[in-house]
């Protein structure tokens, strides 16, 4: 859905960070992308690692009462995501895959797909997810697992893809060298 629509005002983006460093190179990127969203789409941040959540257990065929209510941080981080309508997954390349924490808070929508009540399949359906990363190594093939992975999780919930913004860096600020980055996360939201 075009963001320059009318209906931009009802657009609501989490922008999900999982990097294990404040101020890193995906979320600089992220930030340069969020920037040229229209001053009327909400957007809402949040640092994973603000919201630390437990060790993830798969309860599903333990035959006990099945996944608890959500509370604590795992309910804040349920209620964000499902008050989103586009989902930013603003993760580092970590061995060729998202951050553990970016994929802890992955792991945990499988639970909410069972909670009673809080149909996160049905109230994702058609929402949006968008993919940012900053990676080391000069190779944008380097970057295929990890967009595999977002792109399939969407597809499985049934959202949409918004697209994928790829950097290059290593050292915290390296992004602000990558002119082809930065110039594509101005169009990355609104071509
Ligand atoms: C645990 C860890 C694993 C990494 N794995 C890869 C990798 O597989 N491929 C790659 O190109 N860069 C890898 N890197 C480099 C980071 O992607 C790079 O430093 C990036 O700029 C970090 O983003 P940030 O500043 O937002 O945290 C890794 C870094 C760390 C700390």
């Amino acid at each position: 859905m075009p963001l320059d629509q009318p209906d931009a005002a009802a657009r609501r983006f989490l922008f999900v960070l999982g990097s294990s460093r404040a101020e890193g190179n995906t979320e600089t990127l992220a930030r340069q992308a969020a920037a040229r969203l229209p001053a009327e789409v909400e957007q809402r941040w949040i640092r994973l690692d603000d919201l630390p959540l437990p060790a993830f257990s798969d309860v599903r065929h333990a035959g006990g009462p099945g996944y608890a209510e959500p509370t604590g941080n795992e309910r804040l981080l349920l209620d964000a995501t499902v008050a989103a309508t586009d989902v930013v997954i603003v993760s580092p390349l970590y061995w060729y895959s998202v951050s553990a924490a970016t994929k802890l808070y992955l792991d945990y929508w499988s639970p909410w797909l069972r909670v009673p009540g809080v149909d996160f399949k049905a109230r994702m359906r058609g929402r949006t997810m968008w993919a940012i990363t900053v990676i080391g190594e000069e190779d944008p093939a380097k970057a295929d697992p990890l967009l595999g992975t977002l792109r399939l999780t969407a597809d499985y919930l049934g959202m949409r893809w918004g697209g994928e913004l790829v950097g290059y860096a290593d050292r915290p600020g390296d992004i602000r060298a990558d002119a082809d980055a930065l110039a594509a996360a101005e169009r990355f939201f609104t071509p």
